[in-house]
């Protein structure tokens, strides 16, 4: 279970409404690399971990993402809560306020849903883990995309941090895979499941 603080992990405070930039930023709620689909990976995936340590590991990594999602949408909120209808059409915003107005849906940059297909549970220890090391390397590198194409310095502080989180997880994956490796046959890592595969591994 979870208990709730009704506080921001990192404040977000931006003056200037921009639907252009809210747009972009919105790939990091429901993208390929977003939060959600982070959080989401993070928190089916501890299940079939079989080490205790990085099952762990993921439910607090899993949890840390979902407080970055809420800072994702605040900022997308901020940028567009007193946007005007022209606002809107001049920033090209036009097709996301039909179907949304100004309320939160997690979409990529270019319009595409949120869908379960953008991260992967796969059972098996060395696969999930390394799929970790990569999706927090694509986080880190969508917001350094952001990073060069913002500029205002309200939105850039936020993102930083965002930035730098995912540079830490991505160390403690690291430190969880070298963990879990020690822990399993040098054969698994080619073609067995140990979590699947019990006789295999008594
Ligand atoms: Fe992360």
């Amino acid at each position: 279970m979870w208990t709730y603080e009704k506080r921001l992990q990192y404040p977000v405070k931006i003056s200037k409404t921009c639907p252009k930039t809210a747009q972009l930023i919105i790939s990091q709620f429901g993208g390929p690399d977003g939060e959600l689909a982070a959080s989401m990976r993070y928190l089916s995936q501890r299940y079939t971990m079989p080490c205790k340590e990085v099952a762990g590991l993921l439910t607090d990594i899993g949890t840390e993402e979902l407080a970055h999602l809420e800072i994702v949408c605040a900022i997308i909120y901020q940028l567009t809560k007193d946007m005007s209808l022209e606002d809107a059409k001049t920033a090209g915003f036009d097709a996301y306020y039909i179907d949304h107005t100004s309320g939160l849906w997690p979409q990529a940059a270019g319009g595409i849903p949120f869908n379960a297909c953008e991260f992967q549970s796969k059972g098996d220890a060395i696969t999930d883990l390394f799929e970790d090391l990569a999706a927090e390397q694509k986080a880190r590198t969508t917001y350094d995309n952001i990073l060069r194409v913002v500029d205002d310095p309200e939105i850039k502080d936020p993102i930083r941090f965002l930035r730098a989180r995912e540079v830490v997880h991505f160390q403690r994956f690291g430190e969880a895979l070298e963990k879990t490796k020690d822990r399993l046959d040098a054969k698994n890592y080619y073609y067995a499941n140990p979590e699947f595969d019990k006789k295999l591994f008594g």
